[in-house]
């Protein structure tokens, strides 16, 4: 599968990634927590703003309230650690010695916050996993945005983005199959064209994935599940944001 010359153990963890929705009730050490979010911490940052703050959420009343939130996803109460990762331009307004009107915080600034929180955070599960746990992301923590932003007191130009999940496995899922890489590669210049022909052979590997995984009862492919996904309702997160002082119209 791969090819020989280019093989590493970072490689192999990344190729092996899969979520991990079913944990064993074991803490994880406050040694390779700590190990874990600083991994996260030297990922690249815009500028070296670091423009993101992780909530890690240990009570099991605001637990729950989150995953009231989260449609009732157990995992994010029993996972043996529940991080929230966070766009944050406050801690550095507040570094700054600045007054809000004096800083932008348009839609540039969140931009530059939620790709921060997000390259940390997928340091962070890499490390996790490198160490023999799993992580689950929880992007649904924003079916209530404002809820979950109150119940973590985030103040304001701190908006909650997604929560993860990290444990050992108590599973073992199937690796969910990815495009080919045609589909999101182009050279120069945006192309579509490859699109018709991927997409039926991900198709297929993805029918064939989840006939797997469900035992015969599901075999949709992707991009059915996709018209499903992008025929729903959106979340809608706009207001939240301008409430919290992120001005995305400029
Ligand atoms: C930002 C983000 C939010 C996600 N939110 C959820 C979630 O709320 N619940 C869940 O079970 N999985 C969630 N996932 C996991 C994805 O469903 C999963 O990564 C994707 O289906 C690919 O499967 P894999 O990670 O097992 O390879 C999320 C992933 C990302 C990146």
């Amino acid at each position: 599968m791969h090819d020989a010359r280019y093989e590493s153990a970072v490689l192999d963890l990344l190729m092996s990634h899969r979520s991990i929705r079913a944990f064993r009730d074991e803490p994880v050490p406050a040694g390779a927590l700590r190990e874990i979010l600083r991994a996260a911490q030297q990922a690249s940052t815009s500028s070296n703003m670091q423009a993101y703050s992780v909530i890690r959420v240990t009570d099991r009343n605001l637990r729950s309230e989150l995953a009231a939130v989260a449609g009732q996803q157990q995992y994010v109460v029993t996972c043996p650690e529940f991080l929230v990762w966070c766009a944050d331009m406050e801690r550095l307004r507040i570094a700054a010695g600045l007054e809000p009107s004096d800083m932008s915080c348009n839609a540039e600034a969140f931009t530059i916050a939620a790709i921060d929180a997000a390259l940390a955070a997928q340091n962070a599960a890499v490390a996790a996993e490198s160490l023999g746990f799993g992580i689950c992301y929880i992007g649904a923590i924003r079916n209530d945005i404002a809820k979950t932003a109150a119940l973590l007191g985030l103040p304001p130009r701190v908006a909650p983005l997604f929560g993860m999940c990290i444990g050992r496995p108590d599973q073992a899922p199937l690796m969910r199959p990815r495009l080919p890489v045609q589909a999101v590669l182009h050279e120069n210049r945006y192309d579509a064209s490859a699109y018709a022909d991927a997409v039926a052979d991900y198709d297929n590997a993805h029918a064939a994935y989840l006939k797997e995984r469900s035992g015969g009862r599901q075999s949709a492919g992707w991009s059915e599940q996709m018209r499903e996904r992008l025929t729903r309702p959106p979340r809608r997160i706009g207001r939240f944001l301008k409430e919290q002082g992120f001005e995305l119209t400029d």
